[in-house]
């Protein structure tokens, strides 16, 4: 960091002290991280934002100081005058950058008291997740906390420099508005002034930001806050950060390209190993047949393959049951996986709970036949057809699900992924993978509602004939960073009439359809560009860079795995004058 303005606290920065500024006076000010009385000295390591230096205070030298040392405890606030003198040969501490000095105190001031945190500010000790959330101010403090906002802070300021670079502006879109449809419920925030009403919390400033094409903005972005009631995982948050981007008058190509470029900066600015750009991109049905998910991990290998061809003539009920009714055959071969029963059995509970009727295993013996529990139901011809498809020579682990494809796909898909924990296939130096997928369905069948439904959002731009939906691909792409997915956007629909006819599609009706998003079929007719964009998002983003299991570790005050936030007690009741005013009541008292 740049020297701080010399005032009354300091002068320097505590971590930045180092042999070539010994003999120099320096004022420096932060937390007391430790005191330690030793042989008739104190010493205190003094931490601020850039790290710690060791003060050392003389009781003949200055016994002011000395005196007021006595009385330190840890996160005491201080601010100290002193020079920087070398350390006692033997007395360094090679794992500090100041390890080779010490700052020689003559005078101390104590700024505030602290009393005793509740857990050690160092990053020592496991601390229980809902006390550091309650106590978060004190949990930023520790140094792992302020390394994983310096990432993300680092990953926005690289983003905002890329598009800067390349001429986008910055531009701000409501929090109070109407609701967008990402698939989410929404958050609302009932309306003072019309009593009954309500705003939607933005789940993402989609149209606000297709509405800035039609305004002829041309490259926008905005580092934004989108909201979604929806169920909480390690990689959601019910309020949470993308980097939004819009551009008009593009392809696909320009927005792949483009967010190729601010995420290579993203990574070259944070160190981050990712292999440079492009990514190679797969479209949805070869991401689904070869590794059996939407946002695959490419960092290791065990593919799965189509056994339709081997097994065309099978007797076997289970396969020749799918083959007929549209379904395929597909499996991986797991190497010298030499997985007990018991995993076995583990692995077909993964892939019935992702929809599969089963999961058929099997070990290839030293003669090429199979010791499975369908062996018997199999010829020689198809075993040995499967273990060509799958390269599966003795040893080997063949498993294998017959099923509609979506639901063959990420079964196996599912599977894959345990077996690279179990077998730990990433090995220690993993690496990184990125990889687009593109063409996804555009239409999914919702059978519940007896309706489509639209996969991305409802306007991303369909290819193929809209009469018959199930067959519509959509211009979307989706970026998966390791297994994640950390990014996605579309090529938009920029014709009302197209505009319109999606929303019939998905049984929204035309005066449903003019009623809430009536303002975006209005600016349409008034001559929108051809129009796309991405959104990245950041939270993942820096999670993944800063190698944090969950994206709270890179959120300075995130909501708890409930919903609330523990630090402030929301969300929290109100007087009744205040619902009152707003025209509410609540139906059922609360609890407490
Ligand atoms: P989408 O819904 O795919 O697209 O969101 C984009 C990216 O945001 C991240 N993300 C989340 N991160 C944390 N918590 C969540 N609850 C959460 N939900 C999503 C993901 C995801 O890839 N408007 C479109 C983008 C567009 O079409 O331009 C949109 O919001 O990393
Ligand atoms: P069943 O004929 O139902 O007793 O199944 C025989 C074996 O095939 C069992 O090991 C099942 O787990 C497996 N199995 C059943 N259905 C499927 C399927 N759709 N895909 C893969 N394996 C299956």
């Amino acid at each position: 960091m740049r020297p701080p303005r010399a005032n009354r606290y300091r002068s320097a920065w505590a971590g930045s002290l180092d042999a070539a500024r010994a003999g120099e006076e320096v004022r420096l000010a932060g937390w007391v991280n430790r005191r330690r009385d030793h042989g008739g000295l104190i010493f205190v390591d003094l931490r601020d934002r850039t790290g710690l230096v060791q003060l050392v205070l003389h009781p003949e030298t200055a016994p002011a100081a000395f005196a007021a040392a006595e009385a330190l405890r840890a996160e005491h606030v201080v601010s100290v005058t002193g020079e920087v003198v070398g350390r006692e040969t033997g007395k360094e501490n090679p794992a500090l950058v100041t390890g080779e000095i010490e700052v020689a105190v003559s005078a101390l001031e104590l700024l505030a008291a602290a009393e005793p945190p509740p857990f050690p500010i160092d990053d020592s000790a496991e601390v229980d997740e809902a006390l550091r959330l309650r106590e978060r101010p004190l949990d930023l403090r520790r140094p792992s906390m302020q390394e994983s906002l310096r990432v993300r802070s680092a990953v926005s300021r690289a983003m905002r420099d890329a598009l800067y670079a390349r001429d986008f502006l910055e531009i701000e879109t409501p929090i109070l508005t109407r609701s967008t449809p990402e698939g989410a419920r929404d958050y609302l925030v009932p309306a003072r002034t019309d009593p009954g009403a309500f705003y939607a919390l933005p789940q993402s400033p989609q149209l606000f930001k297709q509405l800035l094409m039609v305004a002829g903005y041309e490259r926008y972005f905005q580092i934004a806050r989108c909201f979604r009631d929806e169920d909480l995982r390690a990689d959601r948050q019910p309020e949470f950060t993308q980097l939004d981007v819009e551009m008009s008058f593009v392809t696909e190509d320009d927005v792949i390209e483009l967010m190729e470029a601010v995420m290579a900066a993203v990574f070259a600015a944070t160190a981050f190993p990712a292999p440079a750009p492009p990514w190679p991109r797969l479209t949805f049905a070869e991401a689904m047949a070869r590794y059996g998910s939407d946002k695959p991990d490419l960092r290791f290998g065990l593919e799965i393959a189509d056994l339709g061809a081997a097994l065309a003539g099978s007797e076997f009920k289970v396969f020749s049951g799918a083959l007929a009714s549209d379904g395929v055959v597909r499996g991986l071969n797991a190497g010298a996986a030499g997985l007990p029963r018991s995993a076995l059995d583990e692995l077909t509970e993964l892939a019935k709970g992702h929809g599969a009727k089963g999961l058929v295993w099997a070990e290839v013996q030293e003669d090429g036949s199979w010791r499975s529990p369908v062996a018997k139901f199999l010829s020689t011809e198809e075993i040995a057809g499967v273990g060509e498809t799958l390269g599966a020579g003795p040893g080997d682990l063949v498993l294998i699900v017959a099923n509609a494809p979506l639901v063959a796909g990420e079964a196996l898909g599912a599977v894959r992924l345990s077996l690279r924990d179990r077998l730990g296939l990433l090995g220690p130096e993993p690496g990184h993978s990125l990889v687009w997928v593109t063409d996804f369905p555009a239409f999914a069948w919702d059978a519940e509602a007896g309706r489509f439904t639209a996969i991305h959002h409802p306007f991303t731009a369909p290819t193929g004939d809209l009469d018959d939906p199930g067959s519509c691909l959509s211009r979307a792409y989706d970026l998966a960073l390791d297994g994640s997915e950390i990014g996605g956007g579309s090529i938009r629909i920029s014709t009302p009439e197209v505009q319109a006819k999606v929303f019939e599609v998905i049984g929204l009706g035309a005066e449903e359809a003019e009623r809430r998003f009536g303002f975006l079929l209005h600016a349409l007719r008034y001559g929108a560009p051809p129009h796309g964009g991405i959104a990245m998002g950041l939270d993942r983003i820096a999670a993944l860079v800063a190698g944090r299991e969950n994206i709270r570790e890179v959120i300075a005050f995130p909501k708890a795995a409930s919903g609330a936030d523990p630090l402030t007690g929301a969300p929290a009741p109100v007087d009744d004058s205040q619902l009152r005013e707003l025209g509410l009541r609540a139906l059922a008292p609360r609890p407490d």
